[in-house]
């Protein structure tokens, strides 16, 4: 076989065999097959597309192209989340406390941010201690006795999505269907668990813009996750405002700590419930009504708060941070943004209002940079809200006061006013069963 007839095949439109699509990621992964050959097939495909089975059998080469992890000793009851990726997705660390306090086994690698969103593992590391890397052993160890872990991604799992996502970054083929089913998919799959929910994310902050690719991308990869034999299923959920009131690593931490002790959000808590409630359904075959209950009882009984500190201080992190907040790291220059005019605020562009607090030094514009953990933004008044010239809008957090300016009028920029009251904003479009 070679490569060159392969890109050719797929440049004309033809369906690759499993055996060609094997020989790619397998010839790539061994690094046989050079990256300007890989980068003129990812162009074809992000041109011509795949059928159904090809980016099956694509999300499984790759998912065999490195370890994989064993999680069978956990029976059914090992359970997964995925995000596609937002502005004040702080999700992991407020379900993963109630899903393990009723009974699931969350054994999860998480990802650091780039760009304008934020990663889970950055924001444990704004907990003092708190440490996201541990040996085999400890991680399965303290899952089997805490009921959940969260590390950083380690090992050599899906070594061909490295290779590949590192490519399509500078080759402008990112944004292809069957390459981002195959990316997410194969991951999660390597990590083992046998229930799998993805948050599927929709909106100006989002992968996805619009409910119509997202709906097509959580149908591939629930399709594909049952496929291969997991217990999968979407939520796709609001991405044109961002997740709560709080943005940047610290600040979430304490919004986080704060929704399982039974204050922040509507938004937030909601998006939250859902998720866990679905993730209950699968990993414990309960009904839907049942799992709702038992997911609000946990957050109302303070057992999911307790499980919370439990969790952090299982993994070195000093748990007494999520009751006294000034021990997490503090922001030396706080700067509240005040509107501008009267009005309602009936849109925000998340993505730039993600950006604005990376400028401040809550996210990383490329690999290498640092994170300042007390950084970030909290919001005063979102989409949907009224507010009068001169009240605060947001406050904005950092040691960098030479961002201020800068991050002011981008967040400013991402606003768009309104003299009528806009429609409330929909938290949850749908689930894909
Ligand atoms: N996230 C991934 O992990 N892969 C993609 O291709 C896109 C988003």
């Amino acid at each position: 076989m070679r490569m060159v007839d392969l890109i050719e095949k797929k440049r004309d439109g033809g369906v690759l065999s499993d055996e060609e699509i094997r020989f790619i990621i397998d010839g790539f992964t061994k690094g046989d097959i050079p990256d300007y050959q890989m980068s003129a097939w990812a162009m074809a495909v992000f041109y011509k597309g795949m059928t159904d089975h090809e980016t099956a059998v694509l999300t499984d080469a790759m998912m065999r192209s490195g370890d994989t992890i064993d999680l069978s000793r956990f029976g059914t009851k090992s359970v997964d989340k995925h995000s596609t990726g937002g502005v004040g997705d702080k999700t992991t660390l407020i379900l993963a406390p109630i899903v393990s306090s009723l009974g699931g086994k969350m054994a999860k690698m998480s990802g650091r941010g780039l760009g304008h969103t934020g990663g889970t593992v950055d924001k444990l590391e704004s907990i003092p201690g708190y440490k996201t890397t541990l040996s085999a052993e400890e991680f399965m160890q303290q899952v089997e006795d805490v009921g959940v872990a969260v590390i950083g991604q380690s090992g050599n799992l899906t070594p061909a999505d490295k290779k590949l996502y590192a490519l399509r970054d500078v080759t402008a083929t990112v944004d292809s269907l069957p390459l981002i089913t195959s990316s997410i998919m194969s991951k999660k799959l390597a990590a083992g668990s046998h229930s799998i929910v993805l948050d599927v994310k929709v909106g100006s902050g989002a992968f996805m813009k619009t409910l119509g690719d997202a709906r097509k991308l959580a149908e591939n990869m629930v399709a594909i996750g049952k496929a291969c034999g997991r217990n999968v299923r979407a939520v796709l959920s609001n991405m044109d405002v961002p997740l709560g009131m709080a943005i940047g690593n610290a600040l979430e931490v304490q919004e986080a700590a704060e929704i399982l002790q039974g204050r922040g959000c509507d938004d937030l808590r909601g998006v939250c419930m859902t998720l866990a409630a679905n993730m209950v359904e699968l990993c414990n075959g309960w009904d839907e009504a049942f799992a709702k209950q038992q997911v609000h009882d946990a957050v109302a009984s303070g057992r999911a708060f307790a499980q919370m500190k439990r969790w952090i201080a299982a993994q070195g992190g000093d748990a007494s941070v999520l009751e006294d907040f000034s021990k997490l790291p503090q922001a030396s220059v706080r700067h509240e943004i005040l509107a501008p005019q009267d009005g309602w605020i009936c849109r925000m562009d998340t993505q730039k209002v993600g950006e604005a607090s990376s400028l401040l030094g809550a996210g990383r514009m490329t690999k290498e940079d640092t994170i300042d953990f007390a950084a970030g933004i909290v919001l005063s008044k979102k989409t949907g809200d009224y507010a009068k010239k001169g009240d605060v809008l947001a406050t904005l957090y950092t040691n960098k006061a030479a961002s201020l300016a800068e991050s002011e009028a981008m967040f400013l920029r991402a606003l768009s006013w309104s003299e009528e009251k806009p429609e409330p904003e929909t938290l949850i479009f749908d689930i894909i069963r």
